[in-house]
């Protein structure tokens, strides 16, 4: 059996224009590594991004205090690096232990109805966040973005894929209690919209130029883009999850977890939160998922050849990683078993990096392809087994998600959270959350709605618990001193 054909993986994908300079590009429009002398994609440089961009890496002594303040194992992303850089995650760390008010903000663009494993990273890693905070969630569906920066798209198509999109983002299993979807072309207005303003008033076309590689050619939607994309990082742009009392609501912050191309909005974003006293948004930035092509690469929605879909059959999963999947196998049995295969360029290593959550086992794989006792054959059956079972759980929740699930998490309407269970104080968030907020209407005749005293009910028997709790804690300690 040869161990190697990388024949059909080794078929490039199209490289874009601006390759011609032959520099790593990551930016929130393009992705992908520097082209060397031989015309080759190199893989990502995720360190020069990180020294580039000004974030700060994840490391050991940042995962030991998370784990201290949850209480959690680190998630699998974290663990191996695949989140892997971040922006002021030490103080969403702080407030949480201190039980102050923050929530997650992520999006998708809807650009096409084919969402690949790529896709899912950000969003299981979201929920995950989502579990272990118990925060409020906003997803935000960037249709207006997706329209601006295509040639062909129409508004009517971008449109088009919202609802499904939504249903694959509620499929990874948020709670829709705690999650708020909506799309750009619905919810701009009232606060939000008073927000997008706020922010573009601070950004000049000099910076925008500077952060995005505008030019005089450029479409003004898309240089106004950003202060959509970044509006969303503030409370105050959701009266009906936050209230509308502006002072408490400017001082809670957004953690975003997003892939690391989407960082030059947020960057631009907290600097404009910096200059009015607003909270500047938290990041936690993911690595991409390679194409089956091999590092270097980003799945493409448009091309199916480079990525797994969501939608493919075991059939297809099992085809495309015997046939695309780059091997970092050597060309014959033989000199495989002598040498051993090189797992930091082989992707369905890679992909078990991503989808395995066994580390040991991981890590017996990784030992047993390097010494060349597993083939390459043998490592894409286990990574076909891996994304097989992973697609298939996630096809079996997405074909329970109907039209009305997809109404409910795009109401705007209160959710409902605890934060720290464990936190000594917990800061309350809402008292201003009125329904007719989210009308626009901002309240203000200081009664209370029926949806606000169902809340302060709740809330109040949330706060005895705890004192409770507590209570029960303090007296344990003092039976154990
Ligand atoms: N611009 C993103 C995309 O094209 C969508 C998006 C909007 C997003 N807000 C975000 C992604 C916040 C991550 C975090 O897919």
């Amino acid at each position: 059996m040869a161990t190697n054909v990388n024949a059909e993986a080794l078929k490039e994908l199209p490289v874009p224009e601006h390759h011609a300079a032959g520099k790593q590009t990551v930016d929130p429009y393009n992705v992908s590594g520097e082209v060397g002398e031989d015309g080759v994609v190199k893989a990502i440089d995720y360190s020069k991004l990180v020294e580039e961009f000004g974030t700060k890496k994840i490391d050991q002594a940042l995962l030991e205090r998370f784990e201290c303040v949850t209480g959690k194992k680190p998630h699998r992303f974290l663990r191996r690096g695949i989140v892997f850089s971040h922006r002021d995650f030490e103080l969403i760390l702080d407030r949480y232990e201190r039980g102050e008010p923050f929530f997650l903000y992520t999006g998708r663009g809807p650009s096409s109805d084919s969402v690949h494993v790529g896709h899912t990273i950000p969003f299981e890693f979201t929920k995950w966040l989502q579990d272990t905070f118990d925060v409020p969630l906003v997803i935000m569906l960037t249709d207006d973005e997706k329209y601006l920066f295509s040639e062909k798209r129409t508004i009517e198509e971008v449109q088009g894929y919202c609802s499904s999109n939504a249903k694959d983002i509620i499929a990874i299993g948020f709670d829709p209690a705690k999650t708020f979807i909506f799309s750009d072309f619905e919810f701009v207005g009232g606060a939000f919209y008073r927000n997008i303003v706020r922010l573009s008033k601070h950004i000049t076309l000099n910076q925008a130029r500077a952060i995005f590689g505008f030019n005089d050619s450029t479409n003004i939607g898309r240089i106004h883009f950003g202060s959509i994309q970044g509006a969303t990082s503030w409370a105050s742009s959701f009266p009906h999850i936050f209230g509308t009392d502006e002072k408490k609501t400017a001082a809670i912050p957004a953690l975003i977890p997003c892939a690391i191309d989407q960082d030059p909005y947020f960057r631009m974003t907290r600097d404009v939160s910096a200059r009015i006293h607003y909270a500047k948004p938290s990041l936690i930035h993911a690595k991409f998922l390679d194409a089956l092509q091999g590092p270097g690469t980003k799945m493409s929605a448009s091309i199916d050849e480079s990525a797994i879909f969501m939608k493919d059959t075991p059939n297809q999963i099992k085809n495309k990683i015997n046939k695309y999947a780059f091997s970092g196998g050597k060309v014959s049995v033989e000199e495989h078993r002598e040498k051993g295969g090189d797992t930091s360029v082989d992707v369905s290593f890679q992909y078990l990096r991503f989808f395995l959550e066994d580390d040991d086992e991981l890590e017996r794989i990784r030992v047993a392809y390097e010494k060349g006792e597993l083939l390459t054959g043998e490592l894409k059956a286990i990574c076909i087994k891996e994304l097989q079972t992973y697609v298939a759980a996630f096809q079996e929740r997405r074909a329970k998600v109907e039209d009305k699930v997809v109404d409910l998490f795009m109401e705007r309407r209160p959710l409902q959270w605890v934060g720290n269970p464990n936190a000594a104080r917990v800061v309350p968030v809402v008292d201003g959350a009125a329904e007719g907020a989210a009308d626009g209407k901002e309240g203000g005749d200081g009664k209370l709605t029926k949806n606000q005293l169902k809340k302060l009910e709740k809330q109040k028997m949330i706060d005895a618990k705890k004192a409770q709790k507590a209570k029960e804690k303090e007296e344990q300690a003092t039976k154990a001193a």
